[in-house]
């Protein structure tokens, strides 16, 4: 069954809280969302391997603690998971970056991939999927579908806010995937909107509205 991670460390929580206010301007939005996904990261690599390796201080030569040398992915779904992209790099800059894109057909409200970018050797990596808001859950369920068919060794799923709803629905359809959230919220609107939530996060972060 799939785990829910909800991270209360009150520097994410006070973050959160500003990019929920509708006065944080797109620059300063982009900022905290850019921290809080790294504190993220943080806590989402707490179960890399670490594998003992000698290093000589200027005292002694020693064996120490070095991560072993996982390979990872971080895969941003577009266009807001973009935001998410680089706090995370920077705590693993060696990691390479996959991308995903899916919109809905209109007519069967299907969701299509256009757009899929992985890793070459996604099947010998394991990924982290960011995207800022887990509502629904149909983007984020089908989004890991897609990337499934390519084989990657593992998935987890990095938010900043869930709501319920999408929760259950990642469990139900994905339940060897574990979540990550920064907040676990009240529920949906009628519009499919995170209640509180922060609005609509591309539009946030971008500018577009
Ligand atoms: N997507 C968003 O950006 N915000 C929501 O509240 C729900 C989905």
């Amino acid at each position: 069954m799939s785990e829910l991670h909800v991270m209360d460390h009150p520097l994410i929580q006070h973050k959160v809280s500003m990019i929920r206010d509708k006065n944080t301007g797109p620059k300063e939005f982009r900022e905290l969302v850019d921290e809080i996904a790294t504190l993220m990261a943080f806590e989402v690599t707490r179960d890399l391997p670490l594998e003992d390796v000698e290093i000589e201080t200027p005292i002694k030569k020693d064996k120490f603690k070095m991560l072993s040398g996982k390979k990872m992915g971080i895969v941003p779904i577009l266009r807001a998971g973009l935001g998410m992209l680089d706090g995370v790099l920077k705590l693993i800059p060696a990691a390479r970056v996959g991308h995903i894109g899916l919109y809905r057909d209109p007519d069967t409200l299907e969701a299509v991939e256009y757009y899929c970018k992985l890793p070459t050797d996604v099947e010998e990596r394991d990924l982290i999927v960011v995207d800022p808001m887990l509502a629904t859950g149909n983007t984020a369920i089908e989004a890991i579908k897609f990337i499934k068919e390519r084989n990657p060794r593992s998935i987890k799923l990095m938010v900043l806010i869930a709501a319920p709803e999408g929760v259950k629905q990642i469990q139900d359809a994905h339940p060897d995937i574990d979540i990550w959230t920064a907040a676990l919220d009240e529920k949906l609107n009628e519009h499919a909107y995170i209640v509180p939530g922060l609005g609509d996060a591309g539009d946030r972060l971008y500018g577009t509205k």
